[in-house]
């Protein structure tokens, strides 16, 4: 069987009817959503039913890293399922205890035990818990731009809009601002910013706040590389303050940005690290909170009051396993770095031939385009948290053309697979190249 040439059973239009009529879609007025029918994927494309192909140009939700249709991580989730599918997190497994010790190897300074969820939501549900119970303090500070799950303490968390409609949501949460304001207003200083985040600790009361959860690098809010000193200064105020660092790197860790984890940038050790996505690049459900050596000893005595009955389970672990395993030996967090440069070198291209491209950023194969209706205001060609026409027409432009990747507000994603080649990543931007010929024509000046 090829990609191309499989028969399937049910049609794109078939499978497309039938999911909306029984299935819920997220994030969506129902009769809005027209998704893509996908029926197989393989490296860095997918194919629906009648075999359009598309470029995975944003690997799925962020997290299909490796690439799709490894061999080696499918294996390795057939050999666990014949071998034992499922135990209780109160019983001890070889993959289990092997994830913990490769991901102990693999995480920053002395983070060295896990607590395994089913997604990245659970992980910074669980990461509260564990911040609060370690502490005994209540509050944990997060910021505007940021997303980091659906759960009710996790999009009580998130700062986006997509908080609104699921407020009042857990209590204790405090919000700052980033260091970046919009493409119209830019951004500030590492310093500036970390003096408003210390202004607002001593007025919430530095011993009431649990920990400080951030984004290393902001996903979904835009691809925010923070400035330098600022991931620095973050970990400083938080040891001033006695509160925890909560890395969250559900969708920038796993070499994204070039590095196992985006963190590593700054070379700072946060106290709990937040995992999942290319954990296992997606290819079965899995995430994970890691935290530092002295966390992880005061629950030597004390109760860890939290659980699933899908902690640790041995699939995901095995998905994992065999994931890192990808990672490791085909390189891919040296491809990313690789390629990050050439799509650097791809996205400034970009910004000199396009008047609507009004910033580009990238970090790795973690990259963003911002669109404008003037270079001089910066205008975003859609306001925030909507839409307008001219994005609207850019991503039909990009699904008819087989480009698959997210546009959202007045930007798109460049975020493909890792295991993506040169030649490849030429062949999108050729795309995304034609594609905003639609936008320039919106600019003004
Ligand atoms: C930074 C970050 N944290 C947490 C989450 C939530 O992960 P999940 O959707 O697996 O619950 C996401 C998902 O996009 C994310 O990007």
């Amino acid at each position: 069987m090829t990609a191309t040439t499989a028969i399937p059973t049910m049609s794109g239009q078939e499978i497309v009817e039938l999911t909306k009529k029984h299935t819920l879609f997220e994030w969506s007025a129902q009769s809005k959503v027209d998704p893509i029918p996908v029926a197989r994927a393989k490296g860095i494309y997918f194919w629906t039913p009648e075999g359009k192909r598309f470029i995975d140009f944003n690997s799925q939700l962020m997290s299909v890293n490796i690439g799709h249709g490894d061999e080696r991580v499918i294996e390795a989730i057939a050999e666990q399922a014949r071998a034992l599918a499922y135990a209780n997190p109160f019983m001890a497994t070889e993959p289990r205890a092997r994830l913990g010790a490769k991901l102990a190897e693999i995480t920053p300074g002395d983070i060295d035990t896990f607590f395994f969820t089913n997604g990245g939501a659970e992980a910074t549900e669980n990461a509260i818990k564990l911040a609060r119970q370690f502490s005994g303090r209540h509050k944990i500070i997060s910021r505007y731009r940021s997303y980091h799950g659906a759960t009710a303490g996790s999009i009580s968390l998130t700062g986006d809009p997509r908080r609104w409609a699921n407020e009042p949501g857990i209590p204790g949460v405090v919000r700052v601002l980033d260091p970046y304001h919009g493409v119209d207003r830019g951004w500030e200083s590492a310093e500036s910013s970390l003096a408003m985040i210390e202004e607002i600790i001593q007025l919430e009361g530095p011993q009431t706040i649990a920990g400080f959860i951030l984004e290393t690098v902001t996903g979904t809010n835009g691809i925010l590389i923070p400035p330098d000193g600022y991931m620095q200064g973050v970990r400083k105020l938080c040891d001033k303050y006695g509160i925890l660092m909560i890395a969250d790197e559900v969708m920038a860790g796993f070499g994204r940005t070039g590095e196992w984890f985006a963190i590593n940038h700054w070379n700072v050790v946060p106290d709990l690290i937040c995992m999942a996505k290319g954990l296992t690049s997606s290819y079965l459900p899995l995430g994970a909170v890691g935290m530092r050596h002295h966390i992880a000893q005061h629950f030597q005595d004390k109760v860890f009051f939290g659980g699933l009955t899908y902690n640790s389970h041995p699939m995901g672990c095995a998905a994992a396993l065999a994931t890192i395993r990808v990672y490791e030996d085909d390189r891919l967090i040296d491809n990313a770095k690789k390629m990050g440069g050439v799509m650097k070198q791809l996205l400034s291209d970009l910004e000199k031939r396009h008047p609507s491209v009004g910033e580009v950023r990238n970090i790795g194969l973690f990259g963003i385009v911002e669109l404008v209706r003037s270079r001089k205001t910066k205008q975003p060609m859609a306001p925030f948290n909507g839409t307008s026409e001219e994005m609207g027409a850019l991503g039909k432009f990009f699904r008819e053309q087989g480009l698959y990747t997210i546009v959202r507000w007045n930007t798109f994603y460049t975020n493909p697979p890792l295991c993506i080649n040169e030649q490849q990543l030429r062949e999108a931007f050729v795309i995304i190249d034609k594609g905003l010929e639609i936008t320039d024509r919106a600019v003004k000046d």
